[in-house]
Formats: C-alpha cells, sequence, structure tokens
C-alpha cells in the first residue's frame, strides 16, 4: 500500500505517541455522544452491582476511536485493559494463554475481531458466556477434553466490519455501538485539545482548515495537526495559523475535501478508464494497484459517506460530485438525472 498522509492506519510508533493524547475518560472524549451516553449508564449500572461490564463490540470505520474508548471503558471500570488484536491469534492456544492471565474484571480488546479464525472463535464462545474454556488434552483416541475456569472478564471486540463477524461471535456481544464519522465542529475541537497537549498555538480558524480536510476522523486530523505543526516550526514562527496551515496542506497534497493522491487517482480512475462506472471492486483494485479490502476498508467507505461514490449491483460508479471536485466536465447521461 502507498503511504499516505491522510491514513487512518495506525502504526506501532504512532499508537505509543498518541497514547499519551488520548482522552482517558468519557468526560474528556469528543463526539459519538449516543454511545458515550449509553456506556456512561453499563458502565455505572455494573459498577453499582459489582458486576463485570457485559462484552462491548464497537464497530465502524478506521480511525474513529474505538481502540481509544476500550481503554476509556477500562479506565472507567478501574480494572486493567489486555490488547490484542484477530490476526495476532494464529492458534487456539495463543487465545487461552491470554484468557488464562486475565485478572479479575479486566478489559480485554480485540481489535479486528473479524479476522479471528473461526477454530477460534469456537474457543471464545464459552469463554464469553460461561467464563470457561475447554481445552483438548492429547490426541487420537486418548484425547480428553477439560474445562478451566477463567475470571469474569469484559471482551471489547473492534471491527471495521460487523458484516463480517459470524451470527454467534455477535450475538454474544451484549452492547453494540456503531462509532459515526465526526462533525467538522467536534474534529475542531480534537484539534484544539490535542495542540493544548502539544502545547502548540493555533487558531481556531487553522483548526477549523484541518478538521475540514480530516475526513471525519480523529487520527487524520490528529496527524494533519502534527505535520502542519512541522511545518509552521520550520517555515513559520512555531504557531499555527489558518495561512500556515493552508500552505502546508496543500504542499501535503491534502485537498480542500481532505481527499490526497490516492483518492484521486482511484476516482480518475474510475472517470477516466471506465467512464465514471459502474466498475467492479476487483477492477478498479487491479488498476490503482490496492488490495480490494483496503479499498473497501480504507477509502471507500469516506467516499460514499459524501456521496462521490455509489455501489450498485454492477459495481462503483462515481457521482457528478466528483466531475464537479475534479473541475470537469459532467458527461450528459441520464444516469444523474
Ligand atoms: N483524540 C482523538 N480522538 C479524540 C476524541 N474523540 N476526543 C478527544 N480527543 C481525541
Amino acid at each position: 500500500m502507498e503511504e499516505r498522509i491522510i491514513s487512518s492506519k495506525a502504526d506501532v510508533q504512532d499508537m505509543s505517541f498518541e497514547l499519551s493524547l488520548r482522552p482517558q475518560t468519557l468526560k474528556q472524549y469528543i463526539g459519538q455522544d449516543k454511545v458515550k451516553a449509553n456506556l456512561e449508564v453499563f458502565i455505572e449500572a455494573a459498577k453499582l452491582r459489582q458486576e463485570t461490564l457485559d462484552h462491548v463490540l464497537l464497530y465502524g470505520p478506521p480511525g474513529l476511536g474505538k481502540t481509544t474508548l476500550a481503554a476509556i471503558i477500562a479506565n472507567e471500570m478501574g480494572v486493567n485493559f489486555r490488547t490484542t488484536a484477530g490476526p495476532a491469534i494464529e492458534r487456539p492456544g495463543d487465545l487461552a494463554a491470554i484468557l488464562t492471565a486475565l485478572q479479575p474484571g479486566d478489559v480485554l480488546f480485540i481489535d479486528e475481531i473479524h479476522r479471528l479464525p473461526r477454530s477460534i472463535e469456537e474457543v471464545l464462545y464459552p469463554a464469553m458466556e460461561d467464563f470457561c474454556l475447554d481445552i483438548v488434552i492429547g490426541k487420537g483416541p486418548s484425547a480428553r477434553s477439560v474445562r478451566l475456569d477463567l475470571p469474569p472478564f469484559t471482551l471489547v471486540g473492534a471491527t471495521t466490519r460487523a458484516g463480517s463477524l459470524s451470527a454467534p461471535l455477535r450475538d454474544r456481544f451484549g452492547v453494540l455501538s456503531r462509532l459515526e464519522y465526526y462533525t467538522e465542529e467536534q474534529l475542531k475541537d480534537i484539534v484544539m485539545r490535542t495542540s493544548e497537549l502539544l502545547e502548540t498555538k493555533i487558531d481556531h480558524e487553522a483548526a477549523r482548515e484541518i478538521a475540514k480536510r480530516s475526513r471525519g476522523t480523529p487520527r487524520i486530523a490528529n496527524r494533519l495537526l502534527r505535520r502542519v505543526r512541522d511545518f509552521a516550526q520550520v517555515i513559520g514562527n512555531g504557531s499555527i495559523n489558518a495561512e500556515l496551515a493552508e500552505k502546508a496542506l496543500e504542499l501535503m497534497q491534502v485537498d480542500r475535501l481532505g481527499l490526497d493522491h490516492i483518492d484521486h487517482k482511484l476516482l480518475k480512475g474510475i472517470i477516466e478508464k471506465f467512464r465514471g462506472g459502474p466498475v467492479g471492486l476487483e477492477t478498479i483494485a487491479a488498476t490503482i494497484g490496492e488490495e480490494p479490502h483496503t479499498i473497501e476498508d480504507v477509502y471507500e467507505p469516506y467516499l460514499l459517506q459524501i456521496g462521490f461514490l455509489q455501489r450498485t449491483p454492477r459495481g462503483r460508479m462515481v457521482t457528478e460530485l466528483v466531475y464537479r471536485h475534479f473541475k470537469m466536465e459532467v458527461p450528459r447521461s441520464d444516469r444523474f438525472v
């Protein structure tokens, strides 16, 4: 995958840096008001009853704060936060090792939970339902199953694709919360908050400019802020005003809507090679040299959200808005009527 400044993928370096900037409590967390209000009640009720919180599934596009929310849940419950990811668990034994090391009440966060192999999901069912683990000892006719008790724990699963989760796994979560793209106002508040933590001066207009180009995604907003801050330090006086922010964003090839060269390649590819579509996902992927699932999970959701792309039974189509955005002549066709 090509590097992109507006990638909503977290990398290891970013994670540790961002962890210190992340909100620690629901009060500090900006946006996702409905999710927050519900979680507040469920956390309070579990604490009143001195029970562990029911399992929580957080789903939605990447970069919207699923990991942050999971860490906040642990913090608000006053328990340890243990994290792993679907692709990191290859054998049932890997999951057994994680589960048996938990302390009572702990939050176990499994990122990309839709990528857990089915054989491992099956280990998870009794663990989630009855806090026990069925392990098979030995092989062949002498194999026998032993049941181990686990401490009660809260599983917080995160996925960009709730639809890819098997029904039995999905049904074992007591709380299902969908994260939405953030508004410009919320992203502006996040940029202001992060700037304060970074001890960087920024004016409201500049924060709004960054917010506008962050594709509804806090991870992108914070990443753009850090890069704009670099420009401010090197070519400015260290503080960020709107003029500097605009210049920096332009130099980074992030356009007014937050689209970058990969979005441009995708959209222009559909226009130039397929007359605007419809064209199948696999074909687009091959044309621009990306994996189909990367296009589906990372690039497409925002383009669908802003009405630039449409999914039809015959494939993806760009809309009239794309032609206008690129200042291209809108083809005279009845499909836009
Ligand atoms: N930093 C990243 N996401 C945030 C959020 N939702 N609220 C506050 N700060 C954040």
